[in-house]
């Protein structure tokens, strides 16, 4: 039975039984924070096992995309080293919702399995949780599973309900016993029963998995009993299919074979060759095709953190077992046309993106095939020195400047028995972090003490606030009770209008001042989370701790800030618009002059792409709506569907923007109207890392500006070509014309110069022992004038031994040529070498004809000067 028919008869089954087919959810989940990835069919009806969701059924069935390469279920360490693990498979699985329970999901499975998939009943053992006397009692009595074949689990994982047979979706969230079906593969294969020491073997393989679902477990630990018991079974494809094919290993299914064998064309084509066809890299290649073509169909792109560095390093470790099998170019990127002719049927989100998990899939393979020669050297050099632990500072050294994620490196050594130092290379990472975090805090906190009150922030509605109490000072780092003018220092305020830096837009500066007192703030930066400071200079007079001071932000810097921030805003919803919801922020700064926005994708945007974000921001800005902020709780803004940063810790309560159709949790200061932006125009496009690009914007007065920049340029290049402005490109491109019509008349000159000199040449030519022996300098030519002065010389010395030579500079050109009638004796390649030697070059060719460089024409004339006796010895 193929795969594809397994799955529809699976789904047909159970909706044979009152399921409704529900489609697989995405492998990224959509609002789950405590997920990396899908890892369960179970994922996408959470909150209807928790009682907060309802749905329309209380049965469902689905055959879900899940990846476990990382998280509380990690496979990737296995891939490729059993005959049952993957980084992305299919989970079969039946749902009820406080439907039925125990009993009746029993009795299904075994129906399913005995009598349409017809496994023979005596291959099939089972597992209950070691507790569970019900479960037991249903396979025993009631589907006569005879009591050797029925396994009790229990805790057997280091705590309460840590066991093989209790099933947790992760450290919080739904939760229960289980019990397990297992296939005995037969005594051919090594392994024993589940619950036995060689468990770990192929022999006995779980191939489903039913769970009781009765409990929530949260944060603290505590086991919260469900409103309702409910059954969440997983049965993976691959493992099922390998049953019914009649096969022992996943790999040898259907699904797997034409990936198997696209894994072994690109590898040869990349330059691998002799390896062994059934070698287990290519099956991690073609394990590892699947998960990082979903998870890039799913918006996922490679970085350094989050799911993207699993995605990193699941790509990357793909690529080091092609070249492992010798592969030295980019080879992975090409299995994607064949993953797609496999399930692009079943899964259209796959064809839908083909282009684009191509292109992503291939920067990511460009990127490292630049490191991983030099890496796998340095790697090879570590573990050729016999040590069976491969130190940290390596490992750390393979990982920061050759982009080696660790379990990559680990992966290597595991093939010769090797291991990591994992607690060395956590250290060096703790080391870099430390330094890094070090270097980034100095212009936070300029390692200010403060433990007075905290800052009240007006600057949301307010741009000069009168009567701040100062409540701390500090001038070059310390603290102190009054600065004087000329001082360069740091004043707290207990309220303040002026902005700090956070969030990507930059810190206010303007004035605070009282009657005898003046401060001039050039930068606001944050001292604590809710502690302002005032970062400038006293001007005039002095500042005391308990002083009053009217503090006011430079309205106009402010206002250009502001432009430039609600800009962002609509430029990345724009953004996501044109290029896909696959864009995620990355990182931003705002500051008066210009908005600059790094965020996910994979490739430079087009001129056609950056004309329709600029027309999408700018008809928001015509269209002149108000900007609101409102403070709510996450959970709100969750459901309200505001944009928000994945992995960025939010408190409970949140201020949500919104600004024209964008709405976004953000702390910055904005436009009252989209209007006030005025004009929007982006400056500058480019990478900053793989998968992530930057954009440059301005907006207002410096977009008016910027664009009457370009229109004097513009015009003066029109004054210069004597042309209207719009007449300028068709100039230019007919001067470059002319241009190159006049460096084909000079080389064309150069020729018949050469030709010319040629004439001249003949005469000088020596004739020795009958051949014509010529070593001549040919003034201003180049590689082909001296070939074809060489060829015409040829012809006309008829029996002959030349050396041509052209300098330019210190670098000198060289040809030799030998008539054919004399190459038996003189060879121009040896010829061309005998003179290239002393001007500290080499060359080679044929034995009538052959070029050379060097670099030291200083020595040219003496060389030339030799060619005479050199070819005489050889006559
Ligand atoms: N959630 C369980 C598992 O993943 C059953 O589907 O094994």
């Amino acid at each position: 039975m193929k795969a594809a028919q397994i799955r529809s008869t699976f789904l047909k089954y159970f909706e044979s039984k009152g399921h409704t087919i529900v489609a697989s959810s995405p492998v990224v989940p959509g609002d789950d924070p405590t997920l990396l990835f899908t890892n369960a069919g179970m994922n996408q009806f959470k909150d209807v096992f928790l009682g907060f969701d309802k749905r329309p059924y209380t049965r469902a069935t689905t055959s879900q995309k899940c990846i476990r390469a990382g998280g509380k279920h990690n496979d990737l360490d296995n891939v490729g080293y059993t005959a049952r693990h993957h980084t992305f498979f299919e989970m079969l699985g039946n749902f009820s919702f406080g439907d039925y329970f125990k009993k009746d999901a029993i009795s299904y499975a075994w129906e399913l399995l005995t009598e349409h998939f017809k496994l023979p009943k005596d291959k099939l053992w089972v597992t209950v949780y070691q507790e569970d006397d019900e479960a037991y009692e249903i396979w025993n009595k009631v589907v006569g599973v005879p009591a050797e074949r029925i396994v009790r689990i229990g805790d057997n994982k280091g705590g309460r309900y840590m066991s093989d047979n209790f099933w947790m979706m992760g450290d919080t969230g739904p939760c229960g016993p289980c019990t397990e079906i297992f296939f005995d593969h037969g005594p051919e294969i090594a392994g024993g029963p589940p619950g036995s020491p060689d468990e770990d073997g192929d022999r006995y393989i779980e191939i489903w998995n039913n769970v009781f679902m009765q409990f929530n477990r949260t944060e603290d630990g505590v086991m919260h009993p469900l409103p309702k018991p409910s059954v969440d079974t997983g049965m993976g494809l691959e493992r099922i299919a390998t049953v019914l094919q009649g096969k022992h290993s996943n790999y040898e299914i259907d699904l797997f074979q034409n990936l198997l064998a696209a894994a072994r064309e690109a590898v040869t084509a990349s330059g691998g060759e002799g390896f062994d066809p059934n070698s287990p890299s290519l099956k991690v290649i073609a394990d590892h095709i699947r998960a990082c073509s979903f998870t890039v169909a799913d918006g996922v792109i490679p970085s350094n953190e989050g799911r993207g560095y699993v995605l990193r390093r699941i790509t990357r470790r793909a690529i080091r077992h092609g070249y492992k099998l010798g592969a030295r170019t980019p080879f992975f990127h090409k299995l994607v046309a064949a993953l797609v002719a496999e399930m692009g049927e079943a899964y259209p989100e796959l064809r839908a993106n083909e282009k684009r998990i191509t292109e992503v899939l291939k920067t990511e393979e460009e990127r490292f095939f630049q490191t991983i020669a030099n890496g796998m050297e340095i790697l090879e050099g570590a573990l050729a020195t016999g040590a069976k632990v491969i130190d940290g500072e390596t490992a750390f050294k393979l990982h920061d400047t050759y982009g080696f994620p660790v379990d990559l490196t680990a992966d290597v050594c595991r093939e010769r028995d090797v291991t990591v130092d994992q607690a060395g290379f956590d250290a060096a990472m703790a080391r870099q972090r430390e330094q890094a975090r070090a270097a980034g805090k100095f212009k936070m906190a300029a390692g200010l003490e403060y433990s007075g009150a905290a800052t009240t922030f007006h600057g949301y509605d307010h741009l000069a606030r009168e009567a701040a109490t100062v409540t701390a000072i500090y001038v070059d780092g310390a603290s102190v009770q009054q600065a004087n003018a000329g001082d360069d220092a740091v004043i707290v305020l207990d309220h303040t209008p002026f902005y700090a830096e956070s969030g990507g837009q930059c810190g206010d500066s303007g004035d605070m001042r009282n009657a005898t007192s003046r401060f001039v703030v050039e930068d606001t930066l944050k001292i604590q989370a809710d502690v302002f400071g005032h970062h400038g200079r006293v001007v005039e007079g002095a500042v005391k701790v308990g002083d009053t001071l009217n503090a006011k932000v430079d309205a106009e810097l402010r206002a250009k800030t502001v432009r430039n921030h609600s800009a962002t805003h609509l430029m990345h919803k724009a953004l996501r618009e044109v290029l896909g919801e696959h864009v995620q922020q990355k990182g931003s700064q705002v500051t008066p002059d210009r908005t600059r926005f790094d965020f996910s994708h994979g490739q430079p945007l087009t001129d056609e792409e950056i004309r329709e974000i600029e027309a999408l921001v700018n008809a928001e800005i015509l269209a002149n709506a108000d900007a609101q902020a409102q403070v709510m709780a996450l959970d709100d803004a969750q459901k309200s569907g505001a944009m928000m940063l994945f992995g960025e810790k939010y408190g409970e309560t949140v201020r949500v923007l919104s600004i024209g159709s964008s709405k976004e949790l953000c702390g910055g200061t904005h436009v009252k109207r989209t209007g006030d932006i005025g004009l929007f125009k982006i400056v500058a496009e480019g990478g900053v890392a793989a998968g992530v690009r930057r954009v440059e914007a301005i907006t207002g007065d410096n977009a008016l500006a910027y664009t009457q920049k370009l229109e004097s340029t513009v015009n003066g290049l029109a004054a210069l070509l004597k042309a209207t402005p719009h007449d300028v490109p068709a100039r230019v491109a007919a001067s470059q014309d002319q241009i190159r019509a006049l460096e084909k008349e000079i080389a064309a000159l150069k020729g018949k110069l050469a030709s010319a000199q040629g004439d001249e040449l003949v005469a000088q030519a020596v004739d020795i022992k009958g051949v014509k022996v010529l070593a001549a300098r040919l003034e201003g030519a180049d590689a082909a004038t001296l070939r074809n002065t060489m060829d015409q010389l040829k012809n006309k010395l008829k029996t002959a031994a030349i050396v041509l030579a052209a300098v330019d500079g210190a670098k000198v050109q060289l040809a030799a040529g030998v008539t054919a009638d004399t190459t038996a004796k003189v060879k121009a390649g040896e010829l061309v070498n005998f003179v290239a030697q002393q001007v500290g070059g080499k060359g080679g060719g044929k034995p009538d004809m052959a070029m050379a460089g060097g670099t030291d024409a200083a020595a040219l004339p003496q060389a030339l000067a030799g060619v005479q006796a050199w070819v005489a010895d050889r006559l």
